[in-house]
């Protein structure tokens, strides 16, 4: 999810997280939005800056990231709001600990008003929080939780340094893909899952999407440049390469976990905002069974 010809203080950083940024900054300016992100835009401005300054190849990438918003935006901004929904739930159920995965530019900590008791681990590339805590800084952003970032690749050893950042094995833990997973090789995907069966505390919950890639593929195929910003995702093999895959529900509950299925669609309509083109995607909730004992 990088490219050599991108800035050099953007390089790694996943473009994709920058579309997510322009998806929460076009929402946060509506006058009915469904939630707000008051740092959105402030990324989005900054990422536009460094690409602008940067090569003509760079002004592609960006104007190729615009196009895929466009794609998106219905999508996922009703996700991010499905997101921050379940961190909302899982707080008030009294889970306490919460890592994102692939947390990206988003800034629950900051937005959510989640109580101090909270701590809340966001895991990214290095990159990523290089761009990320300088403009935190230069908003005089103050998280209203505990907050901890891991830098770190999820295709490596990332339990070590989740463990060094406060991470308590023992609590029970909401982990949250906030859409990385999709993008790793079903091996990468599944050793991450397999990671935090070990971490995970009876009671602990575990979401993630259920995208169905070739229906995604489909979508995106089209647009142009593409290919270059979602390696590896826009060709029909996605769907068997790529993230956990449709068995994954099943899969889990071998290692014991109970599985919950929440469908975008109705929950999008709930919102009114319906979908203009329903995929049967959703979210996967997995709760780690009392007696399931450490995986
Ligand atoms: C689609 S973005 C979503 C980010 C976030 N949910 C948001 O809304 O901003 C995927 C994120 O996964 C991160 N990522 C990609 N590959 C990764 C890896 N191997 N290890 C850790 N993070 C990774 C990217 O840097 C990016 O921030």
């Amino acid at each position: 999810m990088s490219s050599p010809a991108l800035p050099e203080s953007l390089t790694g950083v996943g473009v994709t997280a920058i579309g997510m940024a322009m998806i929460r900054a076009r929402e946060t300016a509506r006058p009915d939005h469904l939630y707000q992100d008051p740092y959105a835009q402030a990324f989005v401005a900054a990422a536009e800056r460094e690409f602008q300054d940067s090569s003509a190849d760079a002004a592609d990438v960006w104007a190729t990231v615009g196009r895929l918003v466009e794609v998106f935006y219905q999508g996922r901004t009703v996700g991010v709001r499905m997101g921050d929904d379940s961190l909302r739930e899982a707080v008030a159920a009294g889970r306490k600990q919460i890592v994102m995965l692939g947390a990206g530019l988003d800034t629950h900590a900051f937005r959510l008003a989640l109580p101090s008791s909270v701590h809340l681990i966001e895991l990214d590339v290095p990159e990523l929080f290089a761009f990320k805590e300088r403009v935190l800084a230069d908003e005089h952003a103050t998280p209203t939780c505990r907050r901890s970032v891991v830098p770190a690749d999820l295709r490596g050893d990332w339990s070590a340094p989740l463990l060094e950042a406060g991470f308590q094995p023992q609590m029970p833990t909401q982990w949250v893909d906030a859409g990385v997973l999709a993008y790793l090789l079903r091996e990468q995907a599944w050793q991450v899952a397999d990671t935090i069966t070990a971490l995970s505390a009876p009671d602990s919950r575990f979401g993630f999407g259920y995208i169905p890639l070739d229906a995604m593929a489909r979508r995106v195929q089209p647009v142009p440049g593409a290919a270059r910003i979602m390696p590896g995702m826009t060709t029909q093999a996605a769907e068997q390469e790529r993230g956990l895959g449709p068995d994954a529900p099943e899969r889990l509950e071998q290692t014991g976990w109970s599985t919950e299925f929440r469908e975008l669609a109705p929950i999008a309509a709930s919102y009114g905002r319906p979908l203009a083109n329903p995929s049967g995607g959703g979210s996967i909730i997995a709760t780690r069974q009392q007696d399931a004992g450490a995986g």
